[in-house]
């Protein structure tokens, strides 16, 4: 089974808190295993994404402070490919990407930008695949958000998390949780 963590670059704590805790959040809830921010730290945030995990279950890291350059470096020579999401790529509907994507059989470092992305981030030495989720401009959240969901074909939101002090009861209507303590 192939594997998914999502690299995070451009993260500004004053700008992006929320929407990078939302692309955190989606990693994790969409099927990836774990979450690194990188070039740069931001505690508040890493402490709402544990939070999350230690409450709602299922294993998930969060890592902060690495350069892109060296995630890429160490992913790589770990045997991963590198899949950079971006509206300039291949357009996973329109052309057979995501199928070449599989076919590689090998774990998967998603990217997704913030701010304008590094050049380099288009080159093969940093990404083996460019990927557009539509050739439209969106947001980091959406486009990871559907590309989990095309990976892994919708499965992951049938998935338990294990180890979870809360869980949800799904209901026709109305809230109900199952909290442990
Ligand atoms: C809101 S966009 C900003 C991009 C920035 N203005 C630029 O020109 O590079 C932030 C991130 O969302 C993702 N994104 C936005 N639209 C996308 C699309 N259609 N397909 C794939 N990724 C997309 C990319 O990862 C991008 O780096």
């Amino acid at each position: 089974m192939q594997e998914i963590v999502v690299l995070r670059w451009g993260h500004r704590p004053q700008r992006d808190a929320r929407l990078t805790t939302h692309v955190a959040l989606t990693a994790r809830a969409l099927g990836a295993s774990g979450f690194l921010l990188s070039d740069t730290v931001d505690k508040k945030l890493e402490e709402t994404v544990e939070k999350v995990t230690a409450n709602w279950g299922g294993k998930f890291f969060f890592e902060m402070g690495t350069t892109w350059k060296s995630s890429v470096r160490d992913w790589k020579a770990k045997g991963g490919i590198v899949v950079h999401l971006t509206v300039y790529g291949e357009n996973m509907q329109a052309s057979p990407v995501l199928y070449r994507i599989r076919q590689s059989g090998k774990n998967v470092l998603v990217i997704v930008g913030s701010q304008k992305v590094p050049k380099e981030f288009f080159s093969d030495g940093v990404s083996d695949f460019n990927v557009a989720v539509g050739n439209q401009p969106h947001s980091e959240c959406a486009a990871l958000a559907v590309f989990l969901d095309r990976f892994f074909e919708g499965k992951e939101l049938a998935k338990g998390f294990q180890k979870a002090k809360i869980k949800v009861v799904p209901q026709e209507r109305g809230k109900k949780t199952i909290v442990e303590c």
